[in-house]
């Protein structure tokens, strides 16, 4: 076949990393710089050669009782769980297995914008999502967790909902306490799941935020591999308490995941866990204080604003090791700063939005590459400024749910212009960022103030997540 003498994604690969790119991304581990050595020459062989199966003395993940078992044990003992467990598919199997073990068709409360592994769970599952709102961070537009009144008004009005589902840290670092979040739930017995995908470092040094299981929540998901030292897609799912069952958990988590586990990410595991026990937290001070000198050097710098502490509440906490650079002042988006990051400097950020780009300081970068990222964005603020401040919608309209998502994701569906839409039920999620709220979701309606706010966004050039036609002038419905 034509082409067959190319590999398209290891030359894309070849060509990216022979730029010696500045990385303020995950995995955190900065091509290895900070991996344990022992993992990149396994006893002076090659990392290959871990690439083994379920063989006499390597247990199984499915039904571990040997060293498997043993590392899992020895990670609940390090992030403070009762049971731990490796998962080889990122947090978003973790979370869809959480839902699908603890809520199954029930009722669960679910923040409006959590992560789409949070759908996935629930198309899965079947379950009936009761969404409460976040409050926002204003210049920002950045979301800072839902307040724990706003959770207990929705277990009021909802008593025989199974769970309770957090977003903490968000993706932006914030983190709102947890305490008062897992009191309203304990208080009728439900339990509080938190999807800490982006929290896997936190309990390893003190001056950042706690973690869930040190806030008392039944169970957390985290992504060991953004920030918590392991390899791409290495995460694990803590639990503790009596609220959820583990066993209905490793259930779900054997419905969910491959057969074939990789070793090289299950042992990426066991290392990380080992690694941060040593060290973390002289790798974190490290990473806080490189994030704290950029953030430093672009206080003053006109156009653009460095997200602190003194922009949140008491109840609201930061992860310093995260950047989140608003660049509206500068009148560019952050898609535009992200691209002239990476194409004029050679600095490639985490993600972008609309108002901001989000460096994470991991503890795999360095002072060169810091020192890139600062002076890159002073030259932007000097050379491409433009006169006026960005503007940005306000925030999305209410929503009206007629269907369940799972119902919304099996039916006969077709795509419909936007424009004719109006009173239709959505078969995709719709959201743009910031703040990342969905302005629709699979099975609520189509109503006349969400085809106009999407119309607007559409206009004025933002772009949107999740749905099919980017472009946005067609959107998928049910056929009812
Ligand atoms: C808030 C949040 N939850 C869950 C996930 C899913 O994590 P993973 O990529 O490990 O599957 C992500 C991924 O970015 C996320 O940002």
């Amino acid at each position: 076949m034509v082409g067959n003498d190319r590999a398209p994604l290891f030359e894309a690969l070849l060509k990216h990393i022979s730029r010696n790119p500045s990385r303020f991304h995950v995995p955190g581990h900065g091509q290895g710089r900070y991996l344990p050595g022992e993992l990149s020459a396994p006893g002076g062989r090659s990392l290959f050669s871990l690439d083994l199966t379920e063989l006499p003395g390597t247990d199984d993940l499915h039904n571990p009782g040997g060293p498997i078992a043993r590392a899992q044990e020895l990670a609940a003992g390090t992030y403070g769980a009762g049971r731990s467990f490796f998962l080889v598919n990122g947090s978003t199997v973790g979370i869809q297995a959480l839902i699908t073990a603890v809520v199954g068709q029930g009722e669960v409360i679910v923040p409006r914008n959590a992560h789409r592994s949070v759908l996935g769970g629930l198309i899965v599952s079947g379950a009936e999502p009761v969404c409460v709102a976040p409050e926002i961070i204003p210049d920002f537009g950045v979301d800072c967790g839902v307040a724990p009144l706003t959770i207990s008004r929705a277990l009021e009005a909802h008593p025989r909902a199974a769970a309770v589902l957090a977003v903490r840290p968000s993706y932006y670092g914030v983190a709102r306490d947890l305490e008062e979040q897992v009191a309203v739930a304990h208080k009728r017995d439900k339990p509080l799941l938190v999807d800490e995908a982006h929290g896997a470092h936190l309990r390893f040094h003190r001056s950042l935020p706690n973690d869930a299981m040190a806030a008392g929540a039944d169970a957390s998901v985290q992504s060991t591999h953004k920030l918590g030292g392991a390899l791409g897609q290495s995460s694990m799912l803590h639990l503790q308490g009596r609220l959820v069952d583990g066993d209905n958990v490793a259930a779900a988590l054997s419905l969910l995941q491959t057969t074939s586990p990789s070793y090289i990410l299950m042992t990426s595991l066991d290392l990380a866990r080992r690694h941060m026990a040593r060290q973390g937290e002289a790798l974190l001070e490290r990473a806080l204080e490189l994030a704290r000198q950029v953030r430093e050097r672009l206080t003053g710098v006109v156009g653009i604003r460095v997200l602190t502490e003194d922009c949140l509440a008491e109840s609201v906490g930061l992860d310093k090791t995260k950047l989140v650079i608003s660049v509206r002042g500068l009148g560019l988006t952050g898609y535009q700063v992200s691209s002239l990051l990476a194409e004029r400097y050679n600095v490639f950020v985490e993600m972008a939005d609309a108002a901001n780009v989000v460096a994470f300081v991991s503890a795999g970068a360095t002072k060169k590459d810091c020192d890139a990222l600062a002076g890159a964005l002073e030259d932007i603020a000097i050379r491409d400024r433009l006169p006026a401040a960005l503007a940005l919608p306000g925030a999305p309209p209410g929503w009206n749910k007629r269907m369940k998502p799972r119902d919304a994701w099996f039916s006969p569906s077709r795509q419909v212009p936007l424009a004719k839409a109006g009173g239709m039920i959505c078969a995709e999620a719709v959201a743009v960022y910031p703040p990342g709220i969905p302005v629709v979701s699979p099975g609520e309606e189509i109503t006349p103030e969400v085809q106009e706010y999407l119309m607007l966004i559409s206009s004025m050039g933002l772009p949107c997540h999740g749905q099919l036609d980017l472009t946005l002038k067609t959107i998928k419905v049910v056929v009812e």
